[in-house]
């Protein structure tokens, strides 16, 4: 038993989308999210940039003693995540790229033809074929990044005509040409605009790895021990708290009682 806070973190927002899932399955944990809104988007960046910038957020988190560091960043994920783990080696750090391809794994057939969209970063870094094919070699991969729609997902340009034209910009060919059938949103942000992408592309199949890092953060508390009894304060910082990043925090623990505290963070007040 630990009543410790896990901590979250991604470049802005995007990691938001795996707190109602936690919030959900196990009310009882706390969080210390986070979001490194004056710098996002991380994804189009190089890795040194992200791993520098990721190496000053993990430490933040564990000088505030969270029990784990849930990485709700594919970006992150994909680029640092071993160094992350040679830097902490005390402190279970998770990933969002291995529940994700597990899924995949285990759910689609070599019928399949899968599609895996997502920051430059991502899949530059070509984590998710090598973490899939990993797990199996037979099935029928393909990727595309969509630098665009991170930007315009932190300015809150969502259900409408703007974001309707930067999906078909990058999916249209990409989905019509490959024939891809079930599609990977392996950005954090995406689950915000899934809507979108199933109202333009009917049939497709999606899997959305924010929900399905749920399991494996489920696994390695039980793992190491460290569920938590008694919830209390969650807190939500941003290195530029914004708007929308209060308003959709708002949202997720409207009506459920949590208490929720919001921290503008001063990245060169704390000598970063
Ligand atoms: N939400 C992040 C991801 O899952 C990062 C997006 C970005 O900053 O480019 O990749």
């Amino acid at each position: 038993m630990d009543n410790r806070p896990i901590g979250f973190f991604d470049s802005g927002l995007g990691g938001l989308t795996c707190i109602p899932y936690l919030t959900k399955a196990l009310p009882e944990e706390r969080i210390i999210y986070f979001g490194d809104t004056a710098r996002t988007p991380y994804g189009s960046k190089s890795a040194s940039t992200i791993r520098r910038f990721s190496y000053e957020v993990a430490d933040f988190l564990v000088e505030s003693d969270v029990k784990m560091i849930a990485i709700a960043c594919n970006t992150v994920s994909s680029v640092a995540l071993n160094d992350l783990r040679e830097r902490h080696p005390d402190i279970p750090i998770l990933g969002i790229i291995s529940p994700a391809s597990h899924t995949v794994a285990k759910t689609c057939t070599a019928d399949d033809r899968i599609g895996i969209i997502g920051t430059k970063a991502t899949i530059h870094s070509g984590a998710y074929l090598d973490k899939i094919r990993s797990y199996r070699a037979d099935l029928d991969i393909y990727q595309t990044a969509c630098p665009a729609f991170v930007p315009l997902i932190e300015e809150g340009i969502l259900q409408n005509d703007i974001m309707d034209l930067t999906i078909r910009y990058y999916l249209d060919q990409f989905i019509s040409y490959n024939g891809i059938d079930v599609l990977v949103l392996g950005c954090t942000h995406y689950p915000l605009i899934r809507r979108n992408i199933t109202k333009l592309y009917g049939g497709l199949r999606i899997i959305d790895p924010s929900e399905e890092m749920l399991l494996s953060i489920r696994d390695a508390l039980s793992r190491h021990g460290l569920f938590a009894e008694s919830g209390g304060e969650n807190i939500f910082y941003a290195s530029d708290l914004s708007e929308n990043f209060v308003n959709m925090i708002n949202r997720i623990f409207a009506g459920t009682g949590s208490r929720v505290t919001f921290k503008n963070f001063d990245l060169e007040e704390y000598g970063r």
